[in-house]
């Protein structure tokens, strides 16, 4: 069965083919970056645009001559102005191509990532989805950090989470505040690497930022446990503290500062990171941990990771680099395991606050 995907919740425009959930046929991304990067953010009004512009030409790339059975789209959780542009098409593709129409949700899709593969690129292809649970997900990307547990494939109930920004934002506003560019994940993390492999680097030289854990009881934790959790305002705080005591971003860069401080902002959000994932893989016998969203990316925070699934005993399952960012395989990918949300998908609206498991 092949299912187109269509995904517009942020500032990528992609369409994709995947067969049988995980086979991508074809695979089409159009980044939105370089519009956004003057304003070291995504600008909704001009993300919109940029896809009504786009899609069409997306669709048509990812469809090529490929027959398609169903039609699968994001409708959340994301940006609304720029999910419409994305659920509209695929409507109007549905009935015209009188298919099915499966709304899915783009962080579910996230954890389905590393179930994708090329036939063409040939290696060792995982079990299916459902050989791989119960699992643990951790979607973490600029607009999500969730722990979410899977007793079963497609079954999501959110354990643990962000109670303010996601991580990807974090690394964002950082690489604003240091003036190294949009986005700040990616550059975040070359610096800090290459500041890790330089002579400078010991574990006593980096700076000790906080690991915010919030306390226990506090309303916004909305019933879940605390030690499952993670605020990172503290850490935003007291990144900007110390960049103003030492002379703002020009100072540290002139005194050859920057790098260190990157590294050891990076190194509080993994190890934040790794310290909920190790919690949360304690608490119940998983099978593996599933990784997904543009963090996902991050090298540093992909090596501290697969140690803790070692030592967890659990197999570590994470996409290929392709499909960590946004990406409409993941859609099509996922669709398969959802088919029983077609019937009412016609009347689909789009839902920009969409829970995980709702
Ligand atoms: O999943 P994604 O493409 O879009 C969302 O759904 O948010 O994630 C984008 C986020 C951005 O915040 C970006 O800075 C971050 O992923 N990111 C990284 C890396 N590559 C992308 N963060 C840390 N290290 C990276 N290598
Ligand atoms: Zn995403």
């Amino acid at each position: 069965m092949n299912i187109l995907g269509i995904e517009t919740s942020c500032d990528e425009t992609a369409a994709a083919v995947v067969k049988d959930g995980r086979e991508v046929i074809s695979n089409v991304v159009y980044t939105q970056i370089p519009l956004h990067v003057p304003y070291g953010g995504v600008v909704p009004e001009i993300a919109s645009r940029a896809h009504v512009e786009k899609i069409s030409q997306v669709i048509g790339e990812a469809m090529a001559h490929h027959h398609v059975d169903a039609v699968a789209v994001t409708y959340g959780p994301g940006l609304p102005p720029a999910l419409i542009v994305g659920l509209n098409a695929a409507k109007g593709l549905a009935k015209a191509l009188g298919v099915p129409l499966v709304g899915i949700n783009h962080i579910e899709a996230h954890l389905h990532t590393p179930f994708l593969f090329e036939s063409s690129a040939g290696g060792e292809i995982l079990p299916g989805p459902e050989e791989m649970t119960p699992a643990l997900g951790l979607a973490i990307s600029g607009g999500h950090t969730t722990w979410i547990d899977m007793p079963q494939y497609g079954v999501y109930e959110i354990i643990g989470q962000t109670l303010d920004d996601a991580a990807g934002e974090a690394f964002d506003k950082a690489a604003k505040l240091l003036e190294l560019g949009y986005p700040g994940g990616p550059k975040i993390d070359k610096i800090s690497r290459e500041y890790f492999s330089s002579g400078r680097y010991s574990p006593s030289s980096l700076i000790a930022f906080p690991q915010g854990r919030p306390r226990e009881g506090v309303s916004q934790l909305s019933g879940l446990p605390a030690e499952l959790c993670v605020s990172f305002s503290g850490l935003k705080s007291a990144l900007l503290r110390y960049v103003q005591q030492n002379g703002g971003a020009a100072g540290l860069s002139a005194a050859g500062e920057i790098s260190r401080v990157v590294a050891s902002y990076q190194e509080a959000i993994v190890q934040v990171v790794a310290d909920r994932t190790r919690r949360a893989l304690s608490r119940r016998k998983y099978r593996s941990l599933i990784i997904g969203g543009g963090v996902s990316l991050n090298s540093r925070l992909r090596e501290v990771l697969s140690l803790v699934a070692k030592s967890k005993g659990v197999e570590l399952l994470m996409a290929k680099p392709s499909y960590c960012g946004d990406n409409a395989a993941m859609i099509a990918g996922l669709a398969f395991y959802r088919t029983n949300h077609v019937d009412d998908a016609m009347s689909l609206d789009v839902c920009p606050c969409l829970e995980v498991g709702q």
